[in-house]
């Protein structure tokens, strides 16, 4: 395991930026703004993810950036200036920008390569404070010493609705209570060798798919302020956990499995693992059926090879059922995803529409929250403080269970020691001043704006780009300790 050593002359920061397509799949002039917005960010970051949302069609970027002054100076650059002030009322774009200083930010990741903040700082050895509760807070360094990193707010403020009614022109965040818990939890499967995927795919892929789930529909009440699951596209976008064992051996599972175009949208499946192909069988079967029962009714003309051609049917569908991957949903509970519609993958035709999409936000706990099969995601989470996201994993069952199996099978001596699954977590606390948030006419209900109606979210509507508050003006030192 391996965690980072972050500077201590200055803080890092880390800003989100997100395109929402306001449609299935961004139009032209949307597309155009992604493109050169995709330049002007890579060009100027430490570090840069490109991601897209699983429940909602926008296009997401996490960057990394060595200070709040490295920021601020690639933000004045008059090409990313121009940018920002030339997008339209109805843009869909928004940033959220977090700077945090070495004493309240933590990386672990069991991969030896960088991810998320680790580009912010050294990769060293983690050798303590890990496997017990309380593991995260114990690699925090409080401000004072009575300091418990708890929020000044009793509860959450009750959100708005994300709705698709869209916000016109500039929203700022003014104001933010301190010690938001901000989190990125990151997981990379597409490594994984084939008999590891298999174990993974029995042991724990229900596990954590579940656990997601779960900390995605956590809600205010829970603590959960705002949360984007979160795909990548590392050698194009592949939907779907590939190969998946059957208990005696490895199957390509291909109907689950497909590239979609860098440009599409995010996608679901219809039905996880039943087998999108069974789905028009049984369609079609059906209505064949209905045929079948009436000719032979009314006896009339060829009904006798209607009836023997609709037999043949039932046969080929029910063998198609057994030989993908019914075993697996009769022994495996019932993975299905309300809010997808009707395609094994989804491409600019075939889409989640953004009703559909809303409608994630409040899965029964029965299904699963969508697009978490892609080999590669990232979970952006932001919480009222550390207690609340400490609270959920501590007594979620799920969770408990997928950290006691995940400690015994890759810890030292198990049976997959040392395995290819990629694992990593960025957790920081953050004081008010070191958040920043606007959105460029965003739908009502995203992000921090689902709160602006409460003092503690305080917002101001700007009529043209803004500059960055003072913050980001001058290093702040921060003494962790060792
Ligand atoms: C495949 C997914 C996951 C696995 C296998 C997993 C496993 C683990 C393990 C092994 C630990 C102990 C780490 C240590 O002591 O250093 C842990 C702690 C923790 N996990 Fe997870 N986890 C997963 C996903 C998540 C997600 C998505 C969240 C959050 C939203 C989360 C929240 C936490 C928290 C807050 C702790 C620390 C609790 C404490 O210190 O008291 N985990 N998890």
């Amino acid at each position: 395991m391996l965690r980072t050593r972050f500077p201590t002359a200055h803080h890092f920061t880390v800003s989100l930026f997100g395109c929402q397509y306001h449609a299935p799949s961004p139009d032209v002039s949307k597309r155009a703004l992604i493109q050169k917005f995709d330049k002007l960010v890579k060009d100027g970051a430490l570090h840069v993810e490109k991601l897209e949302q699983n429940d909602l069609p926008s296009k997401v970027w996490t960057s990394h950036w060595k200070s709040p002054q490295h920021f601020k100076a690639w933000w004045e650059r008059p090409e990313v200036a121009e940018f920002w002030a030339a997008l339209p009322d109805d843009a869909g774009f928004w940033r959220e920008t977090v700077s945090l200083p070495a004493t309240r930010a933590m990386y672990e990741s069991n991969g030896r390569d960088p991810h998320g903040s680790a580009h912010c700082g050294e990769l060293i050895p983690l050798t303590e404070k890990m496997g017990c509760w309380g593991a995260y807070r114990s690699c925090m360094t409080q401000d004072t010493p009575d300091d418990k990193f708890s929020s000044p707010l009793p509860d959450l403020p009750e959100p708005k609705p994300l709705s698709d009614k869209i916000r016109p022109g500039r929203t700022r965040i003014t104001n933010f209570p301190d010690n938001i818990c901000f989190m990125v939890e990151g997981r990379d499967e597409s490594a994984m060798p084939p008999r590891e995927r298999a174990y993974w795919d029995d042991e724990f892929d229900d596990l954590a798919k579940q656990w997601i789930t779960n900390v995605m529909t956590a809600g205010a009440a829970k603590g959960l302020v705002s949360g984007r699951a979160c795909h990548a596209f590392a050698d194009g976008k592949h939907l779907g956990a590939s190969p998946f064992s059957d208990g005696k051996g490895v199957i390509e599972c291909a109907t689950a499995t497909s590239t979609i175009p860098e440009t599409a949208s995010n996608g679901g499946i219809l039905v996880d693992r039943i087998g999108p192909t069974i789905v028009p069988f049984l369609y079609v079967d059906s209505v064949g059926l209905l045929l079948a029962l009436s000719v032979t009714s009314l006896r009339m003309k060829y009904w006798q090879p209607i009836l023997i051609a609709q037999a043949l049917l039932i046969v080929i569908c029910v063998s198609l059922a057994f030989y993908s991957r019914m075993p697996r949903w009769w022994g495996k509970g019932t993975p299905v995803i309300t809010n997808c519609q009707g395609k094994g993958a989804s491409d600019d035709s075939g889409f989640t529409t953004t009703a559909s999409s809303f409608a994630s936000r409040s899965s029964s706990s029965s299904a699963l929250f969508p697009g978490l099969d892609y080999p590669q995601q990232n979970l952006l989470l932001f919480w009222l403080d550390l207690s609340h996201i400490e609270h959920l994993a501590r007594y979620d069952k799920v969770h408990v269970k997928l950290r006691h199996n995940f400690l015994a099978a890759y810890g030292p001596g198990g049976v997959m020691a040392g395995g290819d699954i990629l694992l990593w977590v960025d957790m920081g606390i953050l004081k008010g001043d070191e958040m920043d948030a606007e959105y460029v006419g965003c739908y009502e209900g995203s992000g921090f704006m689902a709160y602006d109606h409460d003092a503690a979210f305080e917002s101001r509507r700007d009529t043209k780009s803004a500059g960055l508050p003072v913050f980001f003006d001058e290093p702040r030192e921060s003494k962790p300790m060792e």
